[in-house]
């Protein structure tokens, strides 16, 4: 494996794979708002805005188009009881966690078939188990 693409690779899971993978001698892009405090290449990228997810991928395409994997990371966790939803919160929660993973993958299609790359989509323990506090998170996983 030469390269894996993270998105969330700033913080957190996102952050200790990165740190794992170039422990491994394995190339990282990282995507994330903030720079990663890594040796990774690095596309700031706000995965909440179209713009922004197609410039991720159109460089993705230039400069690290040799990628094995994309791990799908970044995600926000949003408390809220199931009977107190608000709709804006609700779509900034699923165009973090559902719609920008679909995109960027989609943009990325055709290379992703080419290389044979991994698509990994982070998941949750929560998509498989109703919390009344937790259904716009746990819908989104
Ligand atoms: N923590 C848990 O217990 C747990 C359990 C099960 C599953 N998960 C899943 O694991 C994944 C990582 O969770 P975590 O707890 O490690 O999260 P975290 O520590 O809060 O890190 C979230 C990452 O997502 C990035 N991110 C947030 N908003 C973004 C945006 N608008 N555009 C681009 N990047 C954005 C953050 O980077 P910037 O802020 O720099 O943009 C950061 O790198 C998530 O998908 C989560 O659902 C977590």
């Amino acid at each position: 494996m030469n390269r894996v693409i993270v998105t969330g690779a700033s913080e957190g899971l996102g952050f200790e794979l990165s740190k794992l993978f170039l422990e491994k001698d394995i190339s990282v892009t990282g995507i994330s708002r903030t720079r990663p405090n890594l040796k990774v290449d690095f596309i700031k990228t706000d995965l909440t805005v179209e713009e922004d997810i197609e410039n991720a991928a159109s460089m993705i395409l230039k400069d690290y188009s040799d990628f094995d994997a994309i791990i799908n990371c970044a995600g926000v966790l949003n408390v809220t009881k199931a009977n107190e939803l608000e709709y804006n919160k609700v779509a900034q929660l699923f165009k973090l966690n559902v719609i920008a993973p679909m995109i960027l993958v989609s943009k990325l299609f055709d290379k992703i078939k080419a290389n044979e790359a991994d698509i990994v989509n982070v998941g949750s323990t929560l998509g498989f188990k109703a919390y009344q506090e937790q259904a716009a998170y746990g819908s989104s996983k």
